[in-house]
């Protein structure tokens, strides 16, 4: 996934409309999580590929940030299931885990544990939760590619105040009410510039959920994700939807995955605030790099050269956050 607007076709403001109003906080919940919702009904590789399933250089990066002593490895929001089964092979002895709030994929090695669990935005709450995943001490907890797709609230600048947007069945949108007091608090102190945002709070919650659960037994969470920081947000925000491989208008009908970049830097104070180091925050690009090439025959230099191209070029992969937060040793 890249995160830039489509250009076409452009909201229409609420002239005609095909159904009622919901802020697009509610309305992508819906759509994401509703029975006709893209998660309940759709599965990732059906409509757009992530770095885990281009080749093992990404799991061999994240077997490298393994705490010593780790018995376990949870992958949340796990999808397809493709960094843990590269993660099998290069990981024999330790227990790996994927969770995700869809079925376990056919075929995954029978070496990984499944469980299926969902976190709702509105709570900030899992149904199982780590503590419930796994009893293994120091795991490393990782969340590739999840945070940008839980649902958040899209705000636009209006005179000279922050206002929701809220959309109809179509697609249409309009200027709403003004946010909530916290999504206020959270704007005014990482997201005070620009023509639209989204609202991050959401994300800050489930990634400190993930890192207290990892901290307090000694252990690691890493998050792999676009995403962007003070200073650079994009003022027109990252808000976006993609359907079959490609770019598409923002539609909550579930037919579309609808997607925001992270606020990284909200992120990782949110991860501090549970007591956690920041041990890692670096583009993907450079975490890369520093993974050694095993030894391989002509073809196999190939395939690692190109794997290696699309994993670290800033128009494709490149430019994902990774922030390992959690027990320094
Ligand atoms: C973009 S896919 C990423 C899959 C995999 N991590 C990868 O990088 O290929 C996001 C996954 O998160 C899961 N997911 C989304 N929202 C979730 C939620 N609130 N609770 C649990 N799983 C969720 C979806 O079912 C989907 O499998």
């Amino acid at each position: 996934m890249v995160l830039h607007r489509p250009p076409a076709p452009a909201p229409t403001p609420g002239s005609r409309t095909g159904g009622s109003w919901r802020s697009w906080r509610a309305a992508w919940t819906e759509a994401a999580y509703g029975p006709d919702g893209f998660w309940s009904t759709q599965r990732p590789g059906g409509h757009f590929s992530t770095g885990v399933g281009v080749g093992p250089l990404v799991a061999e990066a994240v077997a490298g940030v393994v705490p010593k002593g780790g018995r376990v490895v949870v992958d949340v929001g796990a999808g397809d299931g493709h960094l843990l089964s590269h993660l099998v092979h290069r990981l024999p002895d330790v227990a790996l885990v994927g969770v995700d709030r869809r079925a376990r994929p056919p075929g995954l090695d029978p070496r990984v544990a499944w469980v299926e669990d969902h976190h709702d935005v509105d709570t900030g709450r899992w149904v199982v939760g780590p503590d419930g995943w796994t009893e293994g001490a120091a795991p490393l907890l990782v969340a590739h590619e999840w945070l940008d797709d839980l649902p958040v609230a899209v705000v636009e600048r209006s005179a000279d105040d922050w206002r929701e947007v809220e959309v109809d069945d179509d697609g249409h949108e309009r200027v709403g009410p003004a946010p909530a007091a916290d999504d206020r608090a959270w704007l005014a102190r990482w997201w005070p510039e620009g023509r639209r945002a989204e609202v991050g709070r959401a994300r800050d919650v489930a990634w400190a959920a993930l890192v207290r659960s990892a901290v307090r037994r000694g252990g690691r969470a890493l998050a792999v994700d676009y995403g962007h920081e003070a200073g650079s947000r994009p003022a027109d925000g990252t808000f976006l939807a993609y359907g079959a491989g490609r770019q598409r208008a923002a539609v909550p009908d579930g037919r579309v995955n609808l997607t925001a970049g992270v606020a990284v830097d909200a992120l990782g104070a949110a991860g501090e605030a549970t007591g956690a180091a920041t041990l890692l925050l670096r583009p993907q690009a450079k975490v890369l790099t520093a993974v050694p090439d095993a030894p391989a025959d002509a073809l196999g230099a190939l395939v690692r050269r190109s794997e290696r191209a699309a994993l670290t070029a800033l128009d494709r992969w490149g430019d994902l956050w990774w922030l390992l937060q959690g027990s320094p040793t």
